[in-house]
């Protein structure tokens, strides 16, 4: 094998299909799936890849400093991915410290062991930083995320990743370590943790539970299907531009209310149920504190640079998603029991 990549956070749900992109696709790296394996990461999603020869877990949380440099300095990798993160802006703003732990301490702790190993010689080495539009903060009824719009993020969750930004960026600018970085919309597909908005309803439509929209539901998020951006992350890792950062996402629109509804009518129809059985749990609830009214990507930089385009509709992504979670009924129970139990009874009693 001749280049080693880290990948970090290949447990969670875009980490995964990232991790399977990579080992299928490039057998000449040898792929190495850092995790610390939290709530959010499962070895089960990637049961189908364990044993290939050019694959690799270490279980490894980034906050711990030394353990990092240990691995790095063991495994001399050429590559970094890095998606390692708390991701949930409503656990943010119950525990916003995990957050400053994980997705600052931790992506500071990752650029000093690349500058470590790679001793200022980058020939051939790139840290891929993986990022979110939340950044960039809130829009109104119109316009468009840019790479050039300013940031302003809202949660603690997006103040996090925009610190986390910018010291990719500082990397970069006082020492050139070589980096990219990869700013997405709102991911669904198969492995979603169903704390999220999509696998939440997917799994209470399942149990005939109350399916909680913020608010009046007008909230508008810009949807794209993970292995679309486990693509563009191949795309960008390898052919983006030292230093420069793409938007990822796929021109896709929709309000919470309206996506909900949708997935009522899919479910249905799946589930051999009649119309309006789904949409009868649609329950209006107390809103996110700070909520971001509108994300949307112009996502026109990654296209023209790189000839980058998600390869499903939202239709075809949706019913692929719905088809994974009801033929893997037992992952869902597995990842709903224990500890999602508590942090469910937590969020939605309030
Ligand atoms: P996820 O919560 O499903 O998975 C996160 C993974 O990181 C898990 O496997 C977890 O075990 C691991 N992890 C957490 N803390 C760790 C630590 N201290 N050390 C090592 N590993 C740790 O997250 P996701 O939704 O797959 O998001 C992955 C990345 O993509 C994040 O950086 C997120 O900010 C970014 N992102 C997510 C979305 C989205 O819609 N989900 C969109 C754009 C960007
Ligand atoms: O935009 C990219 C971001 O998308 C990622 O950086 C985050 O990691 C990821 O979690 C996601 O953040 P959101 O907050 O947009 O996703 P979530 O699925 O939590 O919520 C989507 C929308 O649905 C949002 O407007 C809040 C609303 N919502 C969410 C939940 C969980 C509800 O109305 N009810 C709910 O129960």
């Amino acid at each position: 094998m001749n280049k080693t990549i880290i990948i970090t956070g290949g447990a969670g749900f875009i980490g995964s299909h990232v991790v399977r992109e990579f080992v299928h696709k490039y057998p000449q790296y040898h792929i190495v799936n850092l995790d610390a394996l939290t709530y959010a990461g499962n070895l089960e999603n990637l049961k189908d890849i364990q044993d290939f020869p050019n694959y690799t877990f270490v279980k490894a949380d980034i906050t711990d400093a030394g353990h990092i440099l240990d691995v790095f300095r063991h495994y001399r990798p050429n590559g970094i991915i890095h998606l390692a993160a708390e991701s949930h802006v409503d656990r943010s703003i119950a525990d916003p410290s995990a957050f400053v732990m994980t997705n600052v301490i931790g992506t500071v702790n990752l650029l000093n062991a690349a500058r470590d190993i790679w001793k200022d010689d980058y020939r051939g080495k790139r840290f891929h930083h993986v990022s979110t539009d939340e950044v960039y903060g809130a829009l109104g009824d119109t316009g468009l995320f840019t790479e050039e719009t300013n940031y302003d993020p809202h949660s603690p969750y997006s103040a996090s990743k925009a610190s986390s930004d910018h010291f990719v960026r500082a990397y970069h600018d006082t020492y050139g370590l070589p980096i990219v970085i990869t700013n997405c919309s709102n991911n669904y597909g198969p492995n979603h943790f169903p704390e999220k908005l999509i696998p939440l309803c997917i799994h209470n439509i399942l149990n005939n539970k109350p399916l909680p929209i913020y608010g009046d539901g007008k909230y508008t998020r810009d949807w794209l299907f993970v292995i679309d951006h486990a693509k563009a992350i191949d795309l960008v890792y390898h052919q983006g531009k030292d230093g420069g950062s793409y938007n990822v996402g796929g021109f896709n629109e929709w309000q919470n209310i309206d996506l909900v509804k949708e997935l009522c009518k899919q479910m249905d129809q799946k589930l051999n149920r009649p119309e309006g059985t789904a949409n009868k749990l649609i329950t209006f609830v107390k809103d996110r504190p700070g909520h971001d009214l509108r994300y949307a990507i112009d996502a026109t930089k990654i296209n023209q640079e790189l000839g980058y385009q998600p390869s499903v509709t939202f239709e075809q992504g949706l019913s692929l998603t719905i088809d994974w979670f009801l033929s893997n009924q037992v992952w869902l129970d597995n990842v709903t029991s224990g500890e999602y139990q508590k942090y469910y009874q937590e969020q939605y009693s309030k």
